[in-house]
């Protein structure tokens, strides 16, 4: 997993919760590196999942609440980062069309070594978008929080919602009504 989701989950959770909850949770995750991460590098994903359990420990906050939040946050970041994919693109539902064959594609060529989803949509109508997130790391929170906070980027009062989930979270259908 890329850096940068380390580096900014690292930032969230000192905003949120300040400096003595961060040492505690990376004190907690017993990661290799000591909560040190470049966000070019590339590491491993338990590593997350252990400070993300570690987090919902100290906090006691659900970890499915605490990856939603997560993935508001990171789109924000991508916002920032990757104005490039926003270009020409001035609809929400486009938008997470075109995550698969464009957005994620480009990530690729960027980060050769990058752990991405795949996502699977159907269209049903201007007002509802069906997406299937399929991955082996199980972050289908995640990508209710960065679903939620495209719609809103995009300006679209939306409900974002997990319609079914299979193989333990590994496929999860998302229902997105606006
Ligand atoms: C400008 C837009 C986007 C950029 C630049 C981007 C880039 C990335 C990057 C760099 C990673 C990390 C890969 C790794 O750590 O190895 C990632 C992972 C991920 N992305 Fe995207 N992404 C974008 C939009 C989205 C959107 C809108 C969604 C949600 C539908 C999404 C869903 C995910 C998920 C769930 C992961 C975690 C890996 C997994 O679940 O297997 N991304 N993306």
């Amino acid at each position: 997993m890329k850096g940068i989701v380390f580096t900014e989950l690292l930032e969230m959770v000192e905003d949120a919760y300040g400096d003595e909850v961060l040492d505690r949770v990376i004190t907690m995750s017993e990661l290799p590196n000591n909560g040190s991460y470049s966000a070019v590098g590339t590491y491993d994903h338990a590593e997350l999942v252990r400070l993300v359990l570690s987090l919902s420990k100290e906090v006691n906050e659900e970890v499915p609440t605490l990856l939603k939040a997560y993935g508001h946050r990171i789109f924000k970041v991508f916002e920032r980062n990757y104005a490039q994919f926003f270009e020409g693109v001035d609809d929400a539902f486009s938008f997470l069309e075109s995550i698969e064959n464009h957005i994620h594609v480009e990530v690729r060529k960027l980060y050769p070594e990058a752990e991405l989803p795949t996502f699977d949509s159907q269209r049903i109508d201007d007002h509802e978008l069906r997406l299937t997130y399929v991955s082996s790391r199980k972050m289908g929170d995640f990508a209710h929080g960065l679903i939620e906070e495209c719609m809103t980027h995009f300006g679209d009062k939306a409900t974002v919602k997990i319609a079914s989930m299979e193989d333990e979270g590994a496929k999860v259908n998302f229902v997105i009504t606006r």
